[in-house]
């Protein structure tokens, strides 16, 4: 597969009052054309900031950021690729029909036919001759949408796109999402909803503080968890007999529930619940949460950046 987004060592540095900061720090991203891909971050991680770069829309201060092939910013590609921003601002006088004959007659196009298909496929015909004050923030996403998919992009860049949305929404949001990569789209989806990017993409990127912190198929990057262990009839003092491994307990009417954090000590344990005439009644391997891997990685970059980012304090 072709590489749809590839930066190198991609840097944006902003002069701030205290010195200079690196909101986006030597930034390798590979994303292949195809893929659902999460960017994966807290507020100010500098997200929005690398989007606006891999859509030229701003400047990096060093490093390379290829879409589709060309250098970011090339104008043909704009032709091929669409973008959602994180805020989208529309006219709200507009109604969501004028919206698409507006944002269409940017890239030439004039095809009712084509505006009335995408207001169906965002589920807001029945309501394509109200102004968009009227419409709720999730129908506005939904507009977003298919203003994004006027020219029938390769590549989507969704800044946010459920941010501040209720559930309901954010399963509308990620239904559509989802059908962009039944058509073979690619699809660059910036968010900090943990638990719809788990549902949806292929792959992930962490960054915080501008630095990638761990990047990967998700499967991948979530395995390794820990392993549970439940027993029935299991004699008081067995407990603490586990003293001396990395096991989480807890023991209640002779029922053990552990969490053993190294596969390799699961046997043992098992041998001696046995030994003890314990029943087993569950060994459950637990993958890691998205939500456990994302904090993990997430403190780890901040302790990083204490010890190595001294620039801005001089
Ligand atoms: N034009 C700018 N000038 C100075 N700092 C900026 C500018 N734009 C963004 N930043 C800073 O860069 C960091 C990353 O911002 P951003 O990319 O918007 O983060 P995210 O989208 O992940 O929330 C933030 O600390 C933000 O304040
Ligand atoms: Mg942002």
């Amino acid at each position: 597969m072709a590489a749809a987004i590839e930066t190198k060592s991609l840097t944006k540095t902003y002069k701030l009052r205290n010195g200079k900061v690196n909101v986006v720090d030597k930034l390798d991203l590979y994303v292949e054309e195809g893929e659902i891909f999460g960017f994966l971050g807290p507020n100010g991680a500098g997200k929005t900031t690398t989007i606006k770069m891999l859509l030229g829309i701003i400047y990096p201060t060093s490093g390379e950021a290829k879409v589709l092939g060309k250098e970011a910013g090339d104008i043909n590609t704009h032709r091929i690729i669409s973008y959602l921003p994180e805020k989208p601002y529309y006219y709200e006088y507009m109604t969501g029909m004028e919206i698409l004959k507006f944002y269409g007659s940017l890239f030439g196009i004039n095809d009712p036919a084509k505006f009335q298909s995408l207001l169906e496929r965002v589920n807001l015909a029945g309501d394509a001759g109200k102004p968009i004050s009227a419409y709720s923030k999730g129908m506005q996403q939904r507009i977003g949408l298919a203003q994004s998919l006027l020219n029938d992009p390769r590549l989507l860049f969704l800044d946010e796109p459920t941010g501040g949305l209720d559930p309901i929404a954010h399963i509308e949001i990620r239904d559509l999402i989802l059908q962009f990569r039944e058509e073979g789209k690619t699809v660059f989806i910036s968010s900090h909803a943990l638990s719809d990017v788990e549902r949806i993409c292929d792959r992930v990127a962490i960054i915080n503080k501008g630095v990638i912190a761990r990047q990967g198929k998700l499967d991948e990057l979530l395995r390794g968890g820990r392993i549970e262990v439940i027993a029935d009839q299991v004699p008081a003092d067995f407990p603490a007999k586990l003293k001396d491994l990395k096991v989480t307990s807890s023991y209640n009417n002779a029922r053990l529930i552990l969490d053993i954090d190294e596969e390799e000590d699961v046997n043992g344990v098992l041998d001696s619940l046995r030994s003890a005439k314990a029943h087993i009644v569950s060994v459950i391997p637990r993958r890691k949460k998205l939500e456990d891997l994302f904090l993990e990685t997430v403190k780890n970059v901040s302790e990083k950046r204490t010890t190595t980012m001294s620039g801005a304090a001089q």
